[in-house]
């Protein structure tokens, strides 16, 4: 396979997508209040705002969705769905949700418990959402590591650190700790990975203490990807034997299938414990649709089952870590900080060492956006002072550790052309670093935790 460093799919539908002049975007900017949420999709060459849902499926896929069976109860489609999921994961009990927060939405009212903590590495803001509404304390326990953007080469960045969690235990008796929730990549610090050996070690402190594992597993392909090529004894096992030796490890998983699931909308909610998972499906029934769709059309599910099936493909993986290090390397050469080593799912700019005239509470990630969708027509999304940034209960702002513009890959959807054109322009704005300024934030919704998707700013 010496030559065949390409793609490993060829282009059979496309997508036009718009060039727009620098004026045009910058009246566009100005009029969504500098906030890439409120710029028109149409409007945005490049976007890499998220990976979520906007995957390109494959023809194996379309063809399966001519097949969906719509019945409401006890569907085909629904069985097959059941059956590729109990592949992927080895875990019996499948219950569908309309996407991923629907399913943390029926994990956390299971397992949530007032003024009781939920344990994780990094908790996606979904799930911390809903966790807060329940009362329970979401922490976030990922190695020091993992914090560090500018020196940690270490290769499973996302490791729950099974020292802090001890010394919770500890101190508060386990009893307090309501769930241990494992998200696969962690999102929130670069789409870093989680190494097998962390996995195992978490769930032997919670075993031993009887506190149940989860594992949130949005890029679970991704993650087992990683522990083949960097964590010892897995080279010449399967992408399935590892994702099932992941899961073998929790008592519960949800996933948002919009991921690693390589389709636009579905979520999923597995689970070997029986009780909790009757409970799911009673939530499931009111929240989401009868237990054998869960919110999910029957074709959708059609082309869930095929795509979990694609996703574990090694031809499939390589390519897509590779494109995403492609970028990361692009980066790299032009002196632009980034965190390293490059995750799964994006490439995420340290908007502090790239901007360190802008304070963060002047959003030094948010003006990054701007700045390359202005240069660019390209979309990323601040991790940082905005998305992440809280309050005490004064309303005094306390900033996060994390300060990125993540730059996301959307999976099969674009070539390395037009990440070429993302490197380039952001070359051109580094060089010109010092000539920019804050922003300052006019708006914000009533929830701090979701203010990112409706905040409005001004330039400084
Ligand atoms: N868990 C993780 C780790 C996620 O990254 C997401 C979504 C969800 C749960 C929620 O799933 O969107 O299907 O309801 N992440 C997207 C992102 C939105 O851009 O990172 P959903």
């Amino acid at each position: 396979m010496k030559y065949m460093t390409a793609e490993p799919f060829r282009i059979k539908v496309v997508e036009p997508v718009k060039k727009t002049t620098k004026e045009e975007r910058q009246a566009w900017l100005q009029e969504a209040g500098y906030n890439a949420f409120k710029l028109k999709a149409e409007n945005v060459y490049v976007d890499c705002i998220t990976d979520s849902g906007t995957s390109a499926m494959s023809t194996e896929q379309w063809a399966a969705m001519m097949l969906g069976d719509e019945s409401y109860a006890g569907c085909k489609s629904f069985y097959k769905l059941e059956e590729s999921a109990r592949d992927v994961f080895g875990i019996k009990n499948v219950q569908p949700t309309h996407q991923g927060r629907a399913a943390d939405y029926i994990m956390a009212s299971i397992y949530c418990e007032k003024g009781k903590y939920a344990v994780g590495n990094m908790h996606f803001d979904t799930f911390r959402g809903n966790a807060e509404v329940l009362g329970a304390i979401p922490v976030d326990f990922v190695i020091d590591e993992g914090l560090d953007t500018a020196s940690s080469e270490h290769p499973f960045k996302g490791n729950l650190d099974t020292n802090k969690l001890q010394k919770l235990i500890d101190e508060k008796g386990a009893d307090q700790i309501c769930v241990i929730i494992i998200t696969v990549t962690c999102n929130n610090n670069g789409g870093q990975p989680v190494s097998m050996a962390n996995i195992k070690a978490v769930s032997e402190i919670a075993n031993k203490h009887g506190i149940p594992v989860v594992m949130d597993s949005a890029r679970l392909a991704e993650n087992a990807y990683f522990i083949k090529t960097r964590e010892e004894g897995y080279a010449d096992k399967s992408i399935k034997e590892i994702t099932r030796e992941m899961f073998s490890y929790c008592e519960t998983a949800t996933m948002s299938s919009k991921k690693d699931g390589l389709v636009n909308i579905g979520g999923l909610f597995l689970s070997r414990n029986e009780d909790v998972f009757l409970q799911a499906n009673q939530l499931a029934i009111v929240h989401e649709g009868f237990i054998t769709y869960g919110g999910m059309s029957g074709r959708d599910m059609e082309a869930l089952a095929v795509g979990l099936q694609e996703v574990c493909d090694e031809q499939y993986l390589e390519y897509r870590v590779k494109q995403v290090k492609y970028l990361g390397d692009k980066l790299k050469e032009k002196g632009i900080p980034i965190v390293e080593p490059t995750g799964g799912h994006g490439v995420y700019v340290d908007g502090r060492r790239f901007f360190p005239q802008i304070p963060q509470n002047e959003f030094p990630s948010q003006r990054l956006v701007c700045a390359l969708y202005e240069e660019a027509g390209v979309r990323a999304v601040e991790l940082g002072a905005c998305a992440f940034g809280s309050k005490d209960a004064d309303g005094n702002p306390i900033w996060p550790e994390l300060e990125t513009m993540r730059i996301s890959v959307s999976r099969r959807v674009y070539t390395n052309n037009h990440l070429d054109c993302i490197a380039e322009a952001l070359g051109d704005i580094y060089k010109k670093r010092d000539e920019y300024k804050g922003m300052k934030l006019v708006y914000e919704g009533p929830i701090t935790s979701l203010r990112h998707f409706t905040a409005g700013f001004e330039l400084l």
